[in-house]
C-alpha cells in the first residue's frame, strides 16, 4: 500500500464531537434521511453503547470522508470521495449463504429495518501507519449470522464486495484481483465488537466509506473491513483475502493490530492519528485486547500475522 500524508487541517475542518454526540442531533440526522428503516428506528432502537465506544475525540467528519482507501475508485486518498459519484448503493441486496441452515438474500432496507442499530465510536488503525476515530452506525455481524443458522461446518466467514467496473473506475486497473474479498474466523465474526456498518456520523454511509454496507473489525488493520459487501459466505476452510493474495508476506489473514510485529517495509510501533502532529504509540489489538486477546491465546502472533 502507498503511504500518503493527509492535507493539513484547518480549524474549519474540526467538528466539535459534543455537537453530534447529542442523541437529539443524531436522531434528527437519521430521521432526515427519509429512509424507512433508519427513520423508523431512530426513536426506539439506536443506542449509544458506552462499553464498546471509545471516549477519544472522533476524527473530523471531513477527514473520515475525504481521506480514504477504496482502490475500486483509485489509489490516491482523495480518489474515493472524488470518483464515486456514479456509484449506486441502492437498490442493493446481500446474499448470506454457505454452511448454514437458512441461507437468505436480503435487501439493504430490510437489513436496516430488521436489525437494532447502534452508534459505535471505534478507533481505526490502517496497516499503512495512520489512524482515525470513527463514529459508526451499524449492528453486530453476529446478529446477521445467527439469522441464517450456521452449521457446525461454519469455521470461517468470507466477505465478497461488489464488482461493478462501469461505476468504479479503479476496477479498470489490475491493482487488486477484483472483487475485493476478505475473511474472518467464525469466533472473530461472532465477537460482539464486529460490526456491519450502514452509517457514520449519524448519517447513511457515503459511497467512499463503503456504502451501503461494510465490515468494521476495530482490533484489526483497516483492510480487513471490506466495503460495499454483496455476499457473506460461511465456509469450512479459510477464505482467500485480497491483500494476502497480492502480497502474502506483507499482509496476513489475521492482520491483528500489533506494534510488536512490523510490516516488512515499515515499523508498526507508532501511528499518525489524523489531525495530530506527533505520532502516538500503537496499542496491541488497537486497544481492544481486553475484549479480544483471548481469541488468540496460545497462538504465535508473529507467525499468524
Ligand atoms: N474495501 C474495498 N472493497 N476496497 C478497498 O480498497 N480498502 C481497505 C478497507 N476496505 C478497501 C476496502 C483499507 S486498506 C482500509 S484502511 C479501509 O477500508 C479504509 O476505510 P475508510 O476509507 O472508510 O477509512
Amino acid at each position: 500500500m502507498l503511504i500518503r500524508h493527509a492535507p493539513d487541517l484547518t480549524d474549519n475542518d474540526v467538528t466539535d464531537p459534543g455537537v453530534y454526540l447529542q442523541r437529539r442531533t443524531l436522531m434528527a440526522g437519521l430521521a432526515g434521511l427519509g429512509l424507512a428503516g433508519f427513520a423508523g428506528q431512530a426513536n426506539a432502537a439506536l443506542t449509544y453503547t458506552k462499553g464498546f465506544s471509545t471516549t477519544e475525540k472522533p476524527t473530523p467528519r471531513k477527514d473520515v470522508t475525504t481521506y480514504n482507501n477504496f482502490y475500486e475508485f483509485g489509489v490516491d486518498k482523495g480518489d474515493p470521495a472524488e470518483k464515486s459519484d456514479r456509484f449506486k448503493p441502492r437498490p442493493w441486496t446481500v446474499r448470506i449463504d454457505g454452511a448454514c441452515e437458512a441461507p437468505r438474500t436480503v435487501g439493504i432496507e430490510d437489513l436496516i429495518a430488521g436489525n437494532k442499530l447502534e452508534e459505535r465510536i471505534y478507533r481505526m488503525r490502517c496497516v499503512e501507519g495512520w489512524s482515525m476515530v470513527i463514529p459508526w452506525v451499524g449492528f453486530p455481524l453476529k446478529d446477521l449470522l445467527a439469522s441464517v443458522k450456521p452449521t457446525s461446518k461454519a469455521k470461517y466467514v468470507a466477505f465478497e464486495t461488489v464488482r461493478r467496473p462501469s461505476e468504479m473506475p479503479g476496477q479498470g486497473w489490475n491493482t487488486l484481483d477484483w472483487p475485493y474479498v476478505e475473511g474472518l474466523r467464525i469466533d472473530e465474526a461472532m465477537h460482539p465488537l464486529t460490526l456491519m456498518a450502514v452509517g457514520l456520523y449519524g448519517d447513511v454511509l457515503p459511497n467512499q466509506n463503503g456504502a451501503p454496507l461494510r465490515l468494521v473489525v476495530p482490533w484489526k488493520y483497516g483492510f480487513k473491513g471490506g466495503k460495499s459487501i454483496v455476499r457473506i459466505t460461511l465456509t469450512e476452510k479459510p477464505p482467500a483475502t485480497a491483500w494476502n493474495k497480492l502480497a502474502p508476506r506483507e499482509y496476513g489473514f489475521y492482520a491483528n493490530v500489533n506494534p510488536a510485529v512490523d510490516h516488512p517495509r515499515w515499523s508498526q510501533a507508532t501511528e499518525r492519528r489524523l489531525g495530530e502532529f506527533r505520532r502516538r504509540e500503537t496499542l496491541p489489538f488497537n486497544g481492544y485486547g481486553e475484549w479480544v486477546a483471548d481469541l488468540y491465546r496460545g497462538m504465535d502472533l508473529k507467525r499468524f500475522y
